[in-house]
């Protein structure tokens, strides 16, 4: 049986923008702020080295954003950059007032003071100490505070297990007047399928970096809100732009985890297994290039010596000092055997952030009315062609905040819609072959991997592309006669998103940041400024 839930605004995440969100328009109006599995599981727990604002009184946000510019290689938009950059102080003392617990010099060895106290540490692409943080686990603080604020609100509610399928809209004939009215919801643990009405929605359901088989992301990361927003008959843009982290454990027993760049922002090395310190023949910031560049360079290392990994090596610094600093990833490593004090610590490049997505305005709308997309989901213009270490919390937290004012005046305007019809499921059945399910799984993950991956070429695009015309035909097929069931959505979704990415990639004839083309291995300045933005070609699928 369908539950109908009605809501002022409706929240589809629970990560660093949806809970933001929530919280910041929860005294006006009702949320409903949902997640596929517990709050806590997605990317934003995981977050390592911090966040980017400009916090020192000798740093300037000009040197932010000319920072980012650069990490951008030419395509962010300046306007965004300023915006995301401008409101950083803002939304750091915004986290504070949350309740979230900054590193302070006090708690570290003292190697710099700042303004506040709070220790900055350094990541790639900065010019500048610059990235606030919680020890080597600024994501997990970051989360707990914002989901214990929103447990204690008395205007959220919090759907855990809850999967959004597909968005709803109110159906009007005329595109003037489409709008979003909510969303249907699958209750993963009683199994229905539920309807959510809203005045305003919002996806903030994070990146999709699961589409490729080795990635630094939690299980979620499937691309859900891009996918579920192209259906809905929203732009994308730029996504052929996959940020590859250079530095994630390499560990063939055990799922890939990142060795933040926080370790290279406070002296860690990248070596060969004989000891050189190879990244002085890619670029003279060594180590803190910005991170395409890192982690070309040490697939380049790895294709031509025929090696499994490169080694990561702090132990030259003072132990001490990288137990205060980075707690977490020590324990870790000694776990599986290795000594962050010790030793040089394996590593290879992983799968890490969608730098595209949906399109959205200054304050996150997408192009169809009520409907907003903020955090890693979204495509603000901010990143450009790559994404510069820390910067996206931070986005998620400044476009939350935008999102929340023009959401709480759109509350008081509109009128829930009440002609939404139940999810129909008359028509299908329970699947008795689970094994397409998983066997296409794993072939996307792979041949995504393989044909799409750090380094592209014309031909293995189309193999790719190929590969998932013909997956998404067997989906396509699949979802219309059998039951859903969470695997599915996300192997629905997932198809979706990788199809995007390669038709991205072979639209963009150059090389240019993430995107590495060997047989279009120049930038072409006539691209400078130029985003990748897909259409929805049909009439979108309203249900
Ligand atoms: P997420 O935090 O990923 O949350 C997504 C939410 O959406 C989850 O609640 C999920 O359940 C929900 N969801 C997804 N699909 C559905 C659906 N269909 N129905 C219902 N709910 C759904 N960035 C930095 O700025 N600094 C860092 O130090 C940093 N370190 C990182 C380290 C790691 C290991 C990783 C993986 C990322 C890191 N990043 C970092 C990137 C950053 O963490 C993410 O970009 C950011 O947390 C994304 O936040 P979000 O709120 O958009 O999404
Ligand atoms: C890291 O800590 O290296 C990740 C930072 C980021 O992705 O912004």
């Amino acid at each position: 049986m369908s539950v109908f839930h009605d809501f002022d605004v409706l929240v589809i995440g629970s990560g660093a923008a949806g809970l933001s969100l929530g919280l910041q328009v929860a005294d006006t109006a009702k949320v409903a702020i949902l997640s596929k599995n517990k709050l806590h599981q997605g990317s934003t727990s995981w977050a390592q080295g911090g966040i980017a604002a400009v916090l020192d009184n000798r740093d300037t946000t000009a040197s932010h954003i000319e920072d980012t510019m650069i990490a951008g290689a030419g395509l962010c938009h300046e306007d965004r950059v300023m915006q995301v950059v401008e409101n950083g102080r803002e939304a750091i003392d915004w986290l504070v007032k949350q309740g979230v617990a900054f590193t302070k010099e006090t708690d570290v060895k003292k190697d710099i003071f700042v303004d506040g106290d709070y220790h900055l540490t350094k990541e790639g692409g900065h010019s500048f100490r610059r990235v606030i943080h919680a020890t080597d686990a600024t994501g997990q603080e970051v989360q707990q505070s914002l989901e214990a604020q929103a447990r204690n609100h008395p205007n959220i509610t919090l759907f855990e297990h809850h999967m959004t399928v597909d968005l709803i809209s109110n159906r009007d004939p005329d595109p003037e007047k489409r709008r979003c009215v909510g969303a249907y919801v699958f209750d993963t643990k009683k199994g229905c399928m539920d309807v959510f009405r809203a005045k305003a929605t919002v996806l903030a359901t994070g990146g999709a970096s699961r589409v490729y088989l080795y990635t630094s992301n939690p299980d979620g990361s499937t691309g859900d809100g891009i996918a579920m927003a192209w259906r809905f008959g929203c732009r994308v843009a730029n996504m052929e732009f996959n940020q590859f982290h250079p530095t994630c454990l390499y560990h063939p027993e055990t799922r890939t985890f990142l060795l933040t760049e926080a370790l290279r922002g406070e002296g860690a090395y990248l070596q060969l297994p004989d000891g050189e310190r190879f990244m002085k023949r890619f670029d003279d910031r060594l180590e803190l290039a910005p991170r395409d560049i890192v982690a070309r360079a040490i697939d380049h290392e790895m294709k031509r010596l025929g090696i499994d990994c490169v080694y990561l090596d702090i132990s030259h610094k003072d132990e001490k000092f990288i137990k205060d600093h980075f707690p977490t990833i020590y324990k870790r490593c000694l776990k599986l055997g290795y000594d962050l004090t010790k030793q040089p610590i394996p590593v290879v490049p992983a799968a890490h952030y969608t730098c595209g997505g949906v399109m959205t305005s200054t304050s996150g709308l997408t192009d169809v009315a009520n409907l907003f997309a903020i955090g890693e989901v979204a495509h603000t213009g901010l990143h450009g062609a790559n994404r510069m270490a820390s910067n996206s919390l931070l986005e998620c937290l400044v476009y939350a905040n935008a999102a929340a004012k023009e959401i709480r005046t759109l509350v008081k305007q509109t009128a829930i819609s009440t002609k939404i019809k139940p999810w129909d499921a008359s028509r299908v059945m329970d699947s008795d072959e689970d094994v397409v399910v998983s066997h296409n799984w794993n072939e996307l993950r792979h041949f995504m991997w393989d044909y799409v991956g750090i380094v592209r070429t014309t031909r293995r695009l189309q193999r790719a592309a190929r590969r998932v015309d013909m997956l998404a035909g067997e989906i396509r097929e699949y979802y219309s006669h059998f039951r859903v069931t969470p695997d599915l959505l996300e192997l629905r979704n997932l198809v979706v998103v990788a199809d995007l990415i390669i038709r991205s990639a072979l639209l963009r004839t150059e090389s240019r940041g993430l995107h590495y083309m060997l047989d279009y291995p120049e930038t072409d300045p006539t691209m400078e400024g130029r985003d990748t933005i897909l259409k929805p070609p049909r009439r979108p699928s309203d249900r």
